[in-house]
């Protein structure tokens, strides 16, 4: 009987069509060693409640052991005949302990309160190096801003110029979002941190063991409050793969600005040759593939939670076989991740900057104009009035194709008496950015503080 785990009431084995369909060794042999470590956790418990004496749970114990060795080494992997992680791992540890003893451990767990833990047990561990690569990455966005704490650029809505800002203030623009995503990934761990393992099948467990000291020995806050919600729900899953994917999406933003800063006609940006690719027929070509592969690998993630949604949807409880497909967008999610963001941050920390560009841009396009209308309110100016002198200079500039600064006193004089010559003070970039100093502002004294509290906060995560 090749399944060994239910042959029982069967007379005949799986046909080769659904045990090809059900296996899953392919994907949750990730699991292997959690598999183990519940085991052990098991063994244990089984030995408090008297279902394992001393000897037997030395025995079990070792013979745990031997099998994680020969996991790590490679020497036991699973067969063709395994339905999944537990199976083949039941396999193992009947070959090393023998029948009799091996076929104690599995008394009171089910492959489905395991299969809920280990995933909660990948989840957690996945979150803490996943944060580490996240904060990496704000760290490369936090030592640019630092470097060009001094240099204006073209502040944008709607891709319009809109009003100068700060280079660092930009580059923090991005720094924040993917701290929350951190915060969120921490905030997720209180609630992945319950352990299921001890539900059984369901309803949980008769032998008397206690849930509380497994979950305890595998590193979990607790165990969960209900038997049929600890096996049957995975909103933790969804939960981790929504983060994962926010992650992926503000990565993806700032991917898009430095495609577009390197291009020829922004001209803001350079991209090291480390982190960019050529063309195999255009020799000129130096491609942001890095950017380009973080915004489209931020699409999958989406895909994978939109996947991961859809298998929940409308399941009744507690567990059904559709659960299975928990694992795989999970994975995806993950190594999506792992393998961008180091590129990523790569391809950040190493950016250069066209520093002159960005600056003689920053007050172009009329960029000035609101500081042109916020001088008028300083005045005494009603905004709603001061907002649309502003906006006839704006069209008198435009019509002559120069600038605001270009206008002439008399040209201003006779747009309004409100105008007079001191208004030239704000028609400066270092005006404009130095007067926005409330906290949040793109003045350098507030991006200064401002700098201060993300290097602190990235610390703190
Ligand atoms: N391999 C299954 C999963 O990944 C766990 C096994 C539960 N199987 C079952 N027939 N109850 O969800």
């Amino acid at each position: 009987d090749r399944i060994s785990l239910w042959g029982g009431r069967f007379a005949d084995g799986p046909d080769d069509a659904l045990a090809q369909l059900s296996k899953s060794t392919d994907f949750d042999w990730r699991f292997a060693r959690y598999d183990i470590a519940g085991s052990r956790a098991h063994a244990r418990v089984l030995h408090t409640a008297g279902l394992l004496d001393d000897a037997e749970l030395a025995g079990m114990l070792t013979a745990l052991n031997t099998l994680e060795d020969r996991v790590v080494s490679g020497a036991f992997t699973a067969a063709q005949a395994d339905e999944d992680v537990h199976s083949a791992l039941e396999r193992g540890l009947l070959e090393i302990a023998g029948a009799d003893l091996g076929g104690k451990l599995r008394a009171g767990r089910s492959r489905n309160d395991q299969i809920a833990t280990l995933g909660r047990m990948y989840l957690r561990d996945a979150a803490r190096t996943l944060a580490g690569g996240v904060l990496d990455a704000v760290d490369a966005f936090i030592d640019q801003a630092e470097a060009h704490r001094d240099v204006p650029m073209p502040g944008r809505t709607h891709l319009q110029h809109a009003q100068p800002v700060l280079l660092a203030h930009h580059l923090l623009a991005h720094a924040w979002p993917l701290m929350r995503d951190v915060e969120r990934l921490v905030d997720f761990d209180r609630r992945a941190a319950l352990s299921p393992y001890g539900s059984g099948a369901l309803a949980g467990s008769s032998l008397g063991l206690d849930p509380e000291a497994v979950a305890a020995e595998l590193g979990f806050a607790g165990a969960v409050e209900n038997s049929i919600d600890g096996t049957a729900s995975r909103d933790v899953f969804a939960e981790f793969l929504f983060v994962a994917a926010m992650i992926g999406i503000d990565l993806s933003r700032p991917s898009e600005e430095i495609i577009v800063w390197a291009t020829n006609e922004f001209s803001f940006a350079v991209l090291d040759d480390r982190f960019s690719t050529g063309s195999s027929i255009m020799p000129q070509k130096k491609n942001p593939d890095v950017a380009e592969l973080t915004r489209g690998k931020s699409g999958r993630i989406i895909g994978d939670l939109a996947g991961l949604l859809a298998t929940l949807k409308g399941l009744p409880l507690a567990y059904n076989r559709d659960l299975q497909e928990d694992k795989e967008p999970v994975f995806d999610a993950v190594d999506t991740l792992t393998l961008l963001l180091p590129a990523f941050t790569g391809m950040v920390a190493t950016l250069r900057f066209h520093t002159e560009k960005m600056e003689h841009l920053a007050p172009r396009g009329f960029a000035l104009a609101t500081d042109v209308a916020e001088w008028l309110v300083r005045q005494g100016v009603p905004f709603r009035v001061a907002h649309e002198l502003s906006g006839e200079a704006v069209q008198l500039a435009e019509s002559r194709g120069v600038e605001l600064w270009d206008l002439s006193d008399e040209d201003y004089a006779g747009i309004s008496e409100h105008f007079t010559p001191a208004m030239r003070e704000v028609l400066t970039t270092r005006g404009s950015i130095d007067s926005r100093s409330a906290k949040g502002g793109t003045a350098r004294s507030a991006v200064d503080a401002q700098l201060e509290r993300a290097r602190a906060e990235s610390a703190r995560l």
